[in-house]
């Protein structure tokens, strides 16, 4: 996708249909009408988001020696998000739409030209009502019919109405004047309403803790981490003398994060609740911006790795002035989504910000003494943060094909696969005996699924025609499928030497080939990871 506007509305409303009807990802609380920006992921997507953590624990804590892993409390001092600078910083500045109650991120909008009309009320003649308060709406489009800014604003006014038999349109409109504006943001885009002032909107979820918690008590007050890095920050002196580390060294962490998001969208991107994987990776002073770069590198490796397609990943050089103030460097990798190019995770320089900040506000030190130089300083961060579900989101994405397998003057045959990396996929092999009615079949096939079990998600199944089965198995992304036919029971006359072996069907291709039952486990093994 050249065009980092470019959406495919189409594809990704069949991905969220797929995700719901094969159990990948459900709407929190559907039943009640949901619960915005909070998503259930069912049996599949919980076996997705496991191998994704496993793979990315397994590549950033266990095959390294310099990194260790923590896990945090979801559950944050205030003190923490006070010395970080989320306390009274981390919000948005918002407004709402006067007309609709739309609430916007006043940065977001874009500045617009137009004719305003002001009123200053309403009345209704015939019961004496009327309403004394100053609207506008902005026409801002040339050679607009006025009578729209009129009809605007008596939707306005009949929102005051206390008799609501009354129509909108008998409303007569009170003090009208017009002005010509010029690259102004405070009308609604969509409708020309008028916006109320900006006001911040805390990102954070606030809670109170303990039974005798009361709204004055601050030390009752606690909130749901926003991000997972400040736990790192705080226990880093733990981890190091516990550990006995020496620079440069990490600290990983996976775990859930919570921002009270205004415009929860694009399905699991922006979410309320969402799962980060962090690392802080601190080092010396002269090393931070060489270990940026070479982050930045690892992180698209692992992409490659789990499955993204190069091409459609992006790094966008963060400029000076768009930076966080305390970053030297920003990196942010983009993907392709289907809804447009959005950012999958952040590499970033944090020097010695973060703990500098809470050395200053906890009062303990925090400072790293350098045995062979005697020196004493605090160490700088290099961040790489990753959100697990978008970047679970751009694996279901990326995953999605539908193939047009119509023969020619056939019926309409188009295959739906998951083409999941088999690290990912939920389901590393199908099991699947020819025919359900043939009890030596049914059986010989249960002996294989318990052979895998023990080393693998499986599934087994017995209904329906082999080649639905393999379609089923190709729309939730199993790479592999075993069949157990009369040649695995040894009853196919003149293939006698293939008793014992299974069909090995390929997801991919379509392929089939023989494989010993004996040879099985290994086979799969050396491809599923
Ligand atoms: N500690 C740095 C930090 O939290 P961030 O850019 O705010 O930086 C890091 O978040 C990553 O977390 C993002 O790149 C994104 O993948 C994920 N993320 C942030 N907000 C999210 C949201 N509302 N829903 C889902 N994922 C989110």
């Amino acid at each position: 996708m050249a065009n980092k506007d470019q959406t495919d509305t189409d594809r990704m409303e069949k991905i969220v249909s797929l995700c719901k009807r094969k159990g990948f990802i459900f709407q929190s609380a559907e039943i009640y009408g949901g619960l915005n920006g909070c998503w259930d992921y069912g049996s599949l997507g919980a076996e997705v988001k496991r191998n994704l953590k496993d793979l990315w624990w397994r590549k950033n804590v266990q095959e390294r020696d310099d990194i260790l892993g923590l896990d945090g409390s979801i559950l944050t001092h205030q003190a923490v998000l006070t010395a970080s600078g989320h306390v009274g910083g981390f919000s948005d500045p918002m407004c709402d739409c006067l007309l609709t109650k739309a609430r916007l991120r006043a940065d977001q909008i874009e500045p617009q030209s137009g004719i305003a009309y002001h009123f200053t009320g309403a009345s209704h003649e015939e019961s004496g009502w009327f309403v004394d308060r100053d609207y506008s709406v902005l026409l801002n489009q040339p050679n607009q019919d006025e009578n729209k800014a009129r009809k605007t604003a008596r939707e306005f006014y009949a929102q005051f109405l206390t008799d609501k038999q009354i129509p909108a349109k008998k409303l007569t409109l009170l003090g009208e004047s017009t002005s010509e504006e010029k690259e102004v943001t405070h009308y609604n885009p969509e409708n020309g309403s008028l916006l109320t002032e900006p006001r911040d909107f805390e990102l954070m979820f606030k809670t109170q803790m303990g039974a005798s918690a009361d709204d004055h008590d601050p030390n009752a007050t606690a909130y749901l981490r926003p991000e997972t890095a400040q736990s790192i920050f705080v226990q880093y002196k733990n981890v190091m003398d516990s550990n006995r580390v020496k620079l440069p060294f990490g600290i990983a962490q996976i775990g859930k994060a919570f921002r009270n998001e205004i415009n929860p969208r694009n399905f699991t991107f922006r979410s309320r609740e969402f799962e980060q994987m962090e690392i802080e990776y601190f080092c010396r002073p002269e090393d931070g911006l060489r270990l940026t770069d070479e982050w930045l590198a690892k992180r698209l490796s692992f992409y490659d790795e789990i499955g993204l397609q190069k091409e459609k990943l992006h790094v966008l050089d963060i400029p000076d002035g768009e930076r966080a103030h305390y970053s030297q460097k920003t990196y942010d990798i983009e993907y392709d989504f289907p809804f447009g190019q959005q950012e999958l995770e952040g590499v970033a320089y944090r020097g010695d910000y973060d703990l500098g900040k809470h050395q200053e506000h906890s009062g303990k030190p925090l400072e790293y003494f350098d045995e062979q130089t005697k020196e004493r300083f605090i160490p700088h961060v290099v961040e790489p943060s990753a959100g697990c579900d978008r970047t679970i989101l751009a694996l279901i994405c990326e995953a999605f094909y539908e193939e047009d397998l119509t023969k020619e003057g056939g019926k309409q045959d188009i295959r739906t696969v998951m083409r999941f990396k088999p690290a990912i996929a939920p389901i590393k092999a199908a099991i699947l005996p020819l025919l359900k009615n043939k009890p030596e079949l049914v059986e010989k096939a249960r002996e294989v699924k318990n052979l895998l079990q023990p080393f693998m998600n499986v599934f087994y199944d017995e209904t329906a025609a082999i080649g639905r089965r393999y379609r089923r198995q190709d729309e939730v992304g199993t790479p592999f499928c075993i069949a157990i036919d009369f040649e695995t029971m040894g009853l196919e006359e003149g293939k006698e030497d293939l008793k014992d072996t299974v069909t090995i069907r390929h997801r991919d291709s379509m392929k089939q080939e023989r494989i010993a039952i004996s040879d099985l486990l290994p086979w799969l093994l050396e491809r599923i990871h």
